[in-house]
């Protein structure tokens, strides 16, 4: 397994060490030993692959935390392009108060911040903000709060930021809050954004019985929405229930 980990996240030996230590810092020296809010190595792996296969320009996240998908992001921005120009956004109010700035701090280490925008914001009033400077992102991963109607502003304005083929990617899917929020895109969006089968993006690519099961019940870790259309509907369309 640390073997595996070694060779996946070469790319980023911080995200590396982070997630074979299972351990990190924050600014003043607390110690975080459960990094249980960290994303998954699978979700990872999967940011990865998105983040290479659209070679992803701007892109953004709600939930800043440990900084894992943070590392993940910076650290393909400078692979990619190779100048920092604050490229990745970040958006997390927690951050200091809670986290000690842990996020900040690993990625600042990495030297990594030059690809970091940090915002200290809710996502429910960052992202209007940004949908109104006329921002625009590759790739939004949604990994913040998890009540149900966050999670669904998140999806609201996350889908409109998103570029042409953008793509938004939820985590936690198997949460009933954030299955609410999936099944109404699947059920009333489907013509703007099209659910993606992320198995060729996954460690396992998609092989494993964990998985097979996992998508049969629509227990999936993460789901991941790619902009196809205008999100526009019109004032008096059928509702449809999910
Ligand atoms: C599961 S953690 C994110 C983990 C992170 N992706 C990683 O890999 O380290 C969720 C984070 O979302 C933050 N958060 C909670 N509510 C939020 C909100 N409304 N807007 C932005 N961030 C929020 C929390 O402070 C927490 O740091």
């Amino acid at each position: 397994m640390k073997k595996g980990l070694s060779s996946q996240f070469s790319f980023c030996p911080a995200l590396r060490d982070m997630l074979v230590s299972g351990a990190t810092v924050g600014r003043t020296g607390k110690k975080f030993d459960k990094l249980a809010a960290l994303s998954t190595v699978n979700n990872l792996h999967i940011l990865r692959g998105l983040h290479l296969h659209l070679k992803a320009r701007r892109t953004l996240e709600v939930g800043l935390c440990f900084g894992g998908s943070c590392l993940l992001f910076t650290a393909t921005h400078q692979e990619i392009s190779g100048r920092p120009d604050h490229q990745h956004i970040a958006l997390d109010p927690f951050q200091k108060q809670v986290w000690d700035d842990a996020g900040l701090e690993v990625v600042e280490k990495a030297g990594l911040s030059g690809y970091l925008d940090f915002r200290p914001e809710f996502s429910s009033t960052a992202l209007p903000r940004l949908l109104e400077g006329g921002d625009r992102f590759d790739l939004i991963y949604v990994d913040g709060s998890h009540i149900f109607e966050d999670v669904f502003i998140d999806a609201y304005f996350g889908s409109r930021l998103l570029s042409e083929n953008g793509i938004i990617a939820f985590d936690d899917c198997s949460d009933p809050h954030i299955q609410k929020v999936t099944k109404f895109i699947r059920r009333s969006l489907g013509s703007s954004l099209r659910e993606l089968d992320l198995s060729p993006f996954r460690p396992d690519r998609g092989r494993s019985v964990k998985y097979k099961l996992a998508l049969l019940t629509r227990k999936l870790q993460m789901t991941a929405f790619q902009r196809i259309g205008v999100l526009s509907r019109p004032w008096n369309v059928k509702f449809n229930n999910f």
